[in-house]
């Protein structure tokens, strides 16, 4: 998704754009562009592709872009091309924009504009903001209440930072259903207006998130903010947990590798947060209460997080004895849900600002007829919007994740919900206690056995060699791994872009049989389970056919079965299968990917937070 900064304050301010875009690379981008405001003009930079186009764009000037207040923005293409002319800032003749979101009346204030006699030079949505705060300063309103005209006339999502060709120090931003966050620096004497805490980190940890429909003028000694009715009101500024400037990738080659490495430490710390390590209890004591005695529940999520509410459906309804329904959040928005009086609802979410999985809590809220349903979000940023707009979070501790393919937010979640079934299972007592600590047990091993798992990885990189040759590969499953062989083909589909497909293991003679051949490698995931036999037989009949198999099993039956390609896993309890069995295909994904020698960290037209839907 794109990236927003407006800085304004004392130091030249188009380096610290550069550097702040940088950062905020992770999200996923296709053009780049900055405007600063100086001696009554706005100066102009975009360039298509990296940031480093646009820093030779600079470089190649005469003059580097003057003033010390200014914008910048990272395109995740939506309407119009990833070109020059389509990168932001989109600029008129005293207003300079940048938007992330969707305005989804464009045409609509395009053509009445068009009437007025403007003449727009992009394809993208976001210009009619421009033209329309520019028609307004045009008949004589304020820079305020400029902005406040075009917002009231903007349909759909958006943050926008706006800049002033004849208020060379002052920014406006406004925010409605996309993050953006004020940042006040003493030292500095800056403010700042950002789309994620991560660009802010560097300049300062103190941070106000504008609420939905809030709007905010600042400049570099003050603030002020109003809310969506126009009236002036205050919000409360937080320390900011987001660690500064995002840690390099150290002796890794990729920020995916380095996070697939991090999750011994990270899974560790999110186990710990939940489990007493003398006691083997779990301490998650709100969920209880949040539960109350419900013997349902719904998951909502997208994309990796949906597959980890996948497993976390097999969990619950296994050890804690609840009923768990499961929607994609783009599915579950337009749906007419029949939640249960009370009904506890989980959202999860790695970034809390995919715009689907929020949408889709709106819609729960709304829900009125009798007892509310709790709304928990399962994050990793505490600070993101779906955090905030829950009545309860947990915060998973995976640190922030870079590589735009996600791994140990992945993993960090799996562990998170491993302990929120434990946790239910003691408030339900559905388990014996002495059966609560062999899990919990099992779950402080975790992090030793992917330890165990990564040392192994060489081997990974000589099936994925064979793997790369492939151009159509299937993920078989069953039981709480076929949601890990549905990640498995969303990695590689991700990073290497190769078609991959996943079944639920006892589903492949329902149809994907037919696409068994000499050309498809099929990975089977076989962990020692109740399942593990028939799995073991679905992998027969595609070896029957001369399907080319990998199989991702215990020894023993790897020895037994004797594949063409293997990757030996410790032998743990089935409740943690999950979480163990993603480290392979997180590896081969990785590897196949690399040596394919794509962009693994900002694979092709993905972004890091799907902030629109
Ligand atoms: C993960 O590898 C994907 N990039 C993507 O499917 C992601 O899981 C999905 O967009 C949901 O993101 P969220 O967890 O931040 O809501």
């Amino acid at each position: 998704m794109c990236g927003i900064i407006g800085i304004t304050g004392k130091r030249p301010v188009y380096t610290l754009i550069t550097d702040t875009l940088k950062r905020l690379e992770y999200r996923g981008y296709d053009s780049a562009g900055l405007a600063t405001t100086s001696q009554g003009r706005i100066d102009l930079w975009r360039a298509q592709g990296k940031l480093h186009n646009l820093e030779a764009l600079i470089a190649r000037s005469h003059e580097p872009p003057p003033g010390t207040c200014g914008i910048g923005h990272t395109r995740w293409a939506t309407h119009g091309r990833p070109t020059e002319n389509n990168a932001h800032p989109h600029i008129s003749d005293n207003v300079a924009v940048v938007h992330n979101g969707i305005i989804e009346n464009f045409r609509t204030l395009k053509s009445q504009l068009e009437k007025k006699g403007v003449h727009f030079t992009s394809e993208t949505d976001s210009e009619v903001i421009v033209h329309t705060i520019d028609h307004h300063l045009k008949q004589g309103d304020s820079p305020l209440r400029a902005t406040q005209k075009t917002l009231a006339c903007l349909e759909g999502a958006f943050a926008i930072v706006i800049l002033f060709r004849e208020h060379p120090t002052m920014l406006i931003g406004a925010r409605r259903g996309s993050p953006l966050a004020i940042g006040i620096s003493e030292d500095t004497e800056e403010m700042y207006l950002s789309s994620d805490a991560i660009a802010l980190a560097p300049f300062t940890q103190k941070i106000c998130y504008l609420e939905e429909g809030d709007h905010a003028v600042i400049t570099p000694h003050q603030f002020t903010l109003y809310n969506a009715n126009n009236k002036k009101v205050e919000r409360a500024f937080t320390l900011t947990a987001t660690s500064g400037a995002i840690s390099g990738k150290g002796e890794f080659p990729h920020y995916m590798l380095k996070e697939i490495y991090e999750q011994p430490a990270v899974v560790g710390e999110t186990l710990e947060t939940f489990i007493d390590s003398l006691k083997r209890t779990i301490t998650m004591p709100s969920i209880g209460t949040i539960f109350g005695q419900s013997t349902t529940c719904r998951l909502i999520a997208c994309g990796t997080s949906y597959y980890a509410a996948q497993v976390a459906r097999i969990l619950l309804e296994r050890y804690a004895h609840i009923s768990v329904h499961c929607d994609y959040a783009s599915e579950f928005r337009y749906r007419d849900p029949m939640l249960r009086d009370g009904q506890p609802c989980l959202f999860i979410s790695q970034s809390g600002e995919t715009a689907d999985t929020l949408a889709a809590m709106r819609l729960v809220r709304q829900h009125k007829k009798g007892k509310k349903n709790p709304c928990i979000a399962l994050v990793n940023v505490a600070e993101s919007s779906l955090a905030r707009e829950s009545d309860h979070f947990i915060v998973t501790h995976a640190g922030p994740e870079i590589g735009v393919a996600s791994t140990k937010a992945f993993t960090t979640q799996l562990a998170a919900l491993s302990c929120l079934t434990l946790a239910l299972a003691d408030h339900r007592g559905t388990l014996p206690q002495a059966t609560i600590q062999t899990l919990a047990n099992a779950l402080i091993e975790v992090p030793t056995r992917i330890n165990q798992i990564l040392k192994q990885a060489d081997a990974i990189k000589d099936i994925a060699h064979d793997l790369a040759k492939a151009h159509h590969v299937m993920y078989l499953g069953r039981d709480s791994l076929y949601p890990i062989a549905l990640e498995g083909a969303l990695k590689l589909k991700e990073i290497a872009y190769i078609h991959a497909h996943a079944h639920a293991a006892g589903e492949m003679k329902h149809g994907p049989i037919a696409l068994i051949d000499e050309t498809m490698p099929s990975i089977i995931l076989a962990p020692p389970s109740a399942v593990q036999v028939k799995t073991l037989s679905n992998m027969a009949e595609i070896a029957s056919r001369g399907g080319p198999i990998i199989l991702i099993s215990d020894a023993r039956a790897i020895k037994k079965s004797a594949p063409q390609h293997a990757f030996a896993m410790p032998e743990v309890h089935d409740f943690t299968n999950p979480i163990l069995y993603t480290i392979p295909i997180q590896l081969l994904a990785y590897h196949t990917a690399v040596s394919l020698g794509t962009d693994v960290d900002q694979p092709k037209n993905l972004a890091k937070a799907v902030t629109v839907e």
